[in-house]
């Protein structure tokens, strides 16, 4: 089994040459401003560089007055309707709203009930992956992370497609309204063959029903017994909605474009999505939340105090406890100052839950965390900048009342955003045609070669 692979290149002897490495690559923060460069694609103010045009969706946490960004509250658009709204109606309507959220993101408009219908259809038939490649591409390849798996069976399913390179708009459509509807049986698969082969537990594979929603077939996949409630489905619906979209500046949106860009099939744009995605500042975030949580909780006599639990959370940022990046995970947002309407959504659920479900401390500290933070990392920093909680914050917990495993958190996030990668290849394909090639400026120097015997 790939897991058991050892390296033949020891630790120690790479560490060494670290040293080397890092003399050789540092850049001091001060070159990027001497230089003009934007340092991760941010102006001095902090607000992006403007790097494309989008109709699909318009993420705002500030506005500019007289130069100056002014800090407001966040607001969520998908194709001009606020989410707050979209969300708001399903529920005055209990109804499921993922797949009214897929048409809206995908074609422009909201649907008819009978495109909604259609989708819902086409969705149903594309579940199933191809004969044999649950055995062949992921029984046999099992792994710890599920983001991986995800990536690596996407890619593979290039090798399924009849017409993998073509990307007519047509066609990338067919492909994207395909993997959209089989994602979340790729994450299921691959977090069932993790359960046999990591965890030593049985692994379940519930045959597909047909009229199930995303949020239903997702629960019916991931729960031994295949049971769940209304009221659960739909709740996992609405983290669906909230996740499914933000702007084409996002790291995954963006790293879809880039590839996208050159031309290259869906399979690969995609796969990008789900490497960027996985990263921990973006969305792997809402696993760092969880342990970060499960370490504050066991080293913080009470988290719920606000002076404890600033003393740990100094910790944290001083690289001393956490994960050693020094980053408050859940807290922080590139565009969002005030508040990410996703948080506000989230976190009343949340709430709700965590008291019915025995969380209460759990969500006292997240609460916490997000009452002292902004405070702090003024303080830390030595700037004054606004910072809320984001979607990341919350989210866990949410999946935990759900009882749906740390190891999905990520992957349910990717089932959802996988919607704004279409929309925005789609979008790349359809309105750009330009190869997204920016630049960088060299800052060596120029040298003589030195042969060998010299060095
Ligand atoms: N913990 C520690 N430091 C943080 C922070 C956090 N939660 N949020 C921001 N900062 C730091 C940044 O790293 C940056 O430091 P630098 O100037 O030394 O590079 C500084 O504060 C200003 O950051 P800002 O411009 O407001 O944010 P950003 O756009 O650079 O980063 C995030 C945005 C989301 C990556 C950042 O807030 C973060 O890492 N948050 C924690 C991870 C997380 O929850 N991600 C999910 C996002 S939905």
């Amino acid at each position: 089994m790939s897991a058991n692979y050892i390296s033949p290149i020891s630790m120690e002897a790479i560490s060494s040459l670290c040293g080397e490495l890092d003399k050789n690559n540092s850049i001091s923060k001060s070159d990027f401003a001497r230089y003009h460069v934007k340092r991760g694609l941010r102006n001095e103010d902090g607000t992006g560089v403007m790097a494309g045009l989008t109709r699909i969706c318009s993420v705002e946490g500030y506005y500019i007055l007289d130069g100056e960004r002014v800090a407001k509250e966040g607001k969520l658009f998908y194709r001009g309707y606020d989410l707050n709204q979209i969300v708001a109606n399903c529920v005055k309507e209990n109804r499921f709203g993922f797949e009214e959220v897929i048409w809206l993101l995908l074609f422009g408009n909201l649907p008819t009930e009978e495109q909604l219908a259609s989708l819902q259809e086409v969705l149903s038939v594309c579940r199933a992956l191809p004969d044999d490649f649950i055995e062949d591409m992921m029984i046999k390849h099992p792994s710890k992370d599920i983001m991986n798996k995800m990536a690596r069976s996407i890619m593979c399913l290039y090798s399924y497609d009849e017409n993998p390179d073509d990307i007519s708009v047509a066609n990338v459509l067919r492909q994207s309204l395909q993997l959209i509807a089989q994602v979340p049986t790729i994450m299921n698969t691959a977090y069932q063959v993790k359960r046999r082969a990591f965890y030593g537990k049985s692994m379940y594979l519930h045959p597909i029903l047909r009229d199930q929603t995303t949020a239903q077939y997702i629960l019916n996949q991931t729960r031994s017994d295949k049971k769940f409630t209304d009221e659960e489905a739909k709740l996992l619906d609405i983290m669906l909605m909230l996740h499914a979209e933000h702007g084409g500046g996002n790291n995954s949106t963006f790293s879809t474009r880039v590839l996208t860009s050159s031309g290259t099939d869906t399979y690969s744009a995609i796969t990008a999505g789900f490497g960027s995605l996985k990263g921990p500042r973006h969305g792997g975030a809402n696993v760092k939340v969880s342990k970060m949580l499960s370490e504050i909780i066991e080293n913080v006599p009470d988290p719920t105090d606000e002076g404890q639990l600033k003393d740990y959370l100094i910790k944290i940022l001083k690289k001393e406890a956490g994960d050693g990046l020094g980053l408050i995970y859940g807290m922080g947002h590139a565009v969002y100052t005030l508040s990410d309407p996703r948080a506000v959504i989230l976190k009343k659920s949340a709430r709700e839950l965590a008291y019915q479900a025995g969380y209460e401390k759990e969500f006292r500290t997240l609460e916490n965390i997000e009452k002292i933070t902004p405070g702090l990392l003024c303080e830390f920093k030595g700037e004054n900048k606004e910072i809320c909680a984001n979607v990341d914050l919350y989210s866990g917990l949410v999946y935990k009342t759900l009882k749906l495993p740390e190891d999905l958190f990520t992957p349910l996030f990717a089932s959802a955003r996988i919607v704004g990668w279409c929309a925005h290849r789609l979008e790349e394909l359809t309105s750009s045609g330009k190869i997204i090639r920016p630049a960088y400026k060299s800052v060596s120097k120029t040298r003589d070669y030195v042969p060998i015997e010299k060095r």
